[in-house]
């Protein structure tokens, strides 16, 4: 029984990544996240200059909304609200950092880049590649992205453009919506190695005694294990459709929920908030609960799993229809 997991020709001791953001943006980190069992790290998104200001944060940039609301005495999720945009360094730091992390890591280093002009995205893949990066991820869906730059207009030729200057492995990063699994065929055909499944998105909350928004006064990324329930529905639509692997990104809090993304056909899973909230140790546990997983299930590699409940999806004209039943564990809300 082995978790090894064989992903854009790397070879990971498991599908569990550190996503790229905060838990990505020194060396100390990636050796962290080594030792704790993960398979590999996606480093933090550095931008182009244009969008040096996306260097600097505003503090605090985060918060975790509704920690601690319960429903019936029960804990109900949270949602994490945060204002961090670009790595914190000059490009000249992250092409450093990424040579340092090379040096003492021995698991593969996934470079992350932003810009808008398909020379920019070009100029700093090559640097990445440079650096010794084993792939390269584009964070093409970033919730703090200007609105101005569209999928066809600006990310399909930033898309071509590194793939054309790139021999390593090019992931393409995207947001959640209607249109992605076309955003994830046109990925394939533009040449990517594997998408991204799904960034965070945009939001906003509001404090109603300043009646103003909080934190920056902005939009912010928004986040949380609900997002799982969405994301898993994009991977299952997209991997019937595209050849090129899914890495599986949101919501992601236990070693079940790895299980879950692998079965509707993930063949790796990035997570972020939970280390935030969890710490380190989280990665370990996931492995240990993938194994036991495995162990009971008789699974000797999760290839034996991987997509089998996007294959048993049920076809909604075979979907069995009952009427007036109640819903297990609701109120009833329609009978008395
Ligand atoms: C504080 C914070 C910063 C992030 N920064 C980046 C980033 O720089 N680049 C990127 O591609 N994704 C970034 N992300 C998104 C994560 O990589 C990840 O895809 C997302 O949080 C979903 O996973 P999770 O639910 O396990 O956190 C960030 C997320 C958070 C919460």
């Amino acid at each position: 029984m082995s978790l090894a997991t064989s992903f854009v020709g790397l070879n990971l001791s498991s599908p569990v990544i550190v996503a790229s953001g905060p838990a990505s943006h020194d060396v100390n980190q990636i050796t962290l996240a080594e030792e704790n069992g993960a398979g590999a790290s996606v480093l933090k998104t550095v931008c182009s200059e244009k969008y040096a200001h996306m260097r600097f944060w505003p503090r605090p940039r985060y918060k975790l909304l509704d920690w601690d609301k319960q429903i019936a005495g029960r804990s109900h999720s949270f949602s994490l609200y945060s204002y961090e945009q670009g790595y914190s360094g000059t490009l000249d730091d992250y092409w450093e950092f990424i040579r340092t992390c090379k040096q003492r890591a021995n698991v593969p280093v996934i470079g992350s880049i932003f810009a808008d002009e398909a020379k920019d995205w070009e100029m700093l893949a090559i640097k990445v590649e440079e650096s010794g990066a084993d792939a390269v991820e584009l964070d093409i869906s970033s919730p703090h992205r200007p609105g101005s730059l569209g999928f066809e207009t600006t990310f399909i030729a930033a898309i071509k453009a590194v793939v054309n200057a790139m021999k390593i492995p090019v992931l393409v990063k995207l947001g959640s919506g209607p249109n992605v699994t076309d955003q994830a065929i046109a990925a394939e055909q533009c040449g990517a190695s594997a998408v991204t499944l799904c960034n965070r998105i945009r939001g906003l909350d509001v404090d109603i005694e300043s009646q103003r928004p909080i934190l920056h006064g902005y939009y912010a990324g928004i986040g949380g294990p609900w997002t799982k329930y969405y994301t898993m529905m994009h991977i299952a639509e997209a991997s019937k459709v595209i050849s090129i692997p899914i890495s599986a990104t949101g919501g992601t809090m236990t070693g079940e929920d790895v299980i879950k993304y692998i079965l509707v056909g993930a063949q790796t899973v990035q997570i972020l908030s939970v280390i935030l909230v969890n710490g380190w140790e989280t990665i370990m546990k996931m492995n240990e609960e993938l194994q036991q997983y495995m162990n009971i299930k008789g699974i000797a590699s999760l290839e034996e799993v991987r997509g089998e409940a996007t294959r048993r999806l049920t076809k909604p004209e075979e979907i069995i229809r009952w009427s007036g039943e109640p819903i297990e564990g609701a109120r009833n809300v329609w009978r008395k």
